[in-house]
């Protein structure tokens, strides 16, 4: 079995203006690649300068908490109304260790159901009850025609999973990004807000330029049986898609077989056999193949031999 890294982005901060579909325009938010954040200031200006409709806060690479605070607050000066693409972090979300997008004053959460958050691969809106009957039919029959029954019941037990163990594994999650960070420092990687505290979610970038490259780094990695993605960092032209700088990693899987700080250490240093030292990944994936077999039963959910009813008291 591989070691699996991914689910960690791209950096997609929008803000969108104009009347209807017709005539749409999209504007990007002004970002702070020191903060890897909003830039709350210029943003604050564009906002107030260019009045959009809707603002949308997302991206794949969600390292800190967005300000959706302050970008809601001067939103309501121009009339326009906020949704937060919670796609990656869901889970964190769900399990109260990240931000709360919602009580924060977000109109709308859209996400994924299959990252952070551990169930069958779909998507949720969930929204203020005043936007509710809209998005409704904007989903049925606007977009689409049936729900798929399978998918239901897989999201209904994710659910009660994330309801029973979502905050033990929202924390582990976090607690284990942050050791992969530190490790991976330690060891030589130029890893991302170094002087932030690398990350506060189950994300962790690292910029891998000195070591040829993203592509490079992530095709030696696959070799090794280690699984990540090539990345852009904010100082990359998209014109270096194909080799960016920078890696992404997740730790949101490997957490859910049971990894722990410990683990988290291992793991740094089978990325530094391969990346740093330039040992032979075939000679590491063997390594990575026997350390992975301690970890092959999913954890944070219901167990084989106890009723999943039996983990709730219902009154
Ligand atoms: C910011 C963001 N939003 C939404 C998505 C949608 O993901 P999916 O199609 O897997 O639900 C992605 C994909 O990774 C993403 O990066």
């Amino acid at each position: 079995m591989a070691l699996s890294l991914v689910h960690g982005g791209h950096i997609s901060y929008m803000g969108f203006g104009g009347a209807g579909v017709r005539g749409l325009k999209v504007e990007s938010l002004p970002f702070n690649p020191e903060e890897m954040n909003v830039d709350v200031d210029a943003a604050t200006k564009k906002i107030k300068e260019i009045k959009p409709t809707l603002v949308f806060l997302g991206a794949s690479v969600i390292l800190f908490p967005a300000p959706v605070k302050e970008i809601k607050k001067v939103l309501e000066e121009v009339n326009g109304f906020l949704v937060y693409d919670a796609s990656h972090v869901l889970g964190l979300i769900v399990g109260k260790q990240f931000q709360d997008p919602l009580g924060e004053g977000a109109d709308i959460l859209t996400s994924s159901t299959h990252k952070t958050f551990p169930g069958p691969q779909g998507g949720i809106v969930c929204c203020k009850k005043v936007f509710a009957e809209k998005i409704d039919k904007a989903v049925f029959p606007g977009l689409v025609s049936n729900h798929h029954l399978h998918h239901i019941a897989g999201f209904a037990i994710a659910l009660m999973e994330m309801e029973r163990f979502g905050v033990e594994y929202a924390k582990q999650t976090v607690r284990n990004a942050r050791a992969l960070a530190e490790n991976l420092y330690d060891k030589g990687f130029d890893v991302v807000c170094a002087d932030k505290g690398f990350t506060k979610s189950h994300q962790v970038l690292v910029d891998v330029s000195r070591f040829g490259g993203g592509a490079k780094v992530a095709s030696l990695l696959e070799e090794a049986n280690i699984i990540c993605n090539k990345n852009l960092l904010p100082k990359d032209d998209f014109r270096r898609a194909e080799n960016p700088s920078g890696i992404r990693l997740g730790v949101n899987e490997v957490t859910r077989l049971g990894m722990k700080e410990g683990e988290m250490e291992e793991i740094s240093g089978f990325m530094k056999n391969v990346v740093v030292d330039g040992v032979n990944p075939l000679k590491v994936a063997r390594k990575v193949k026997a350390f992975t077999k301690k970890f092959s039963t999913v954890k944070y959910c219901f167990q084989k031999g106890k009723q999943a009813y039996k983990y709730f008291d219902f009154y």
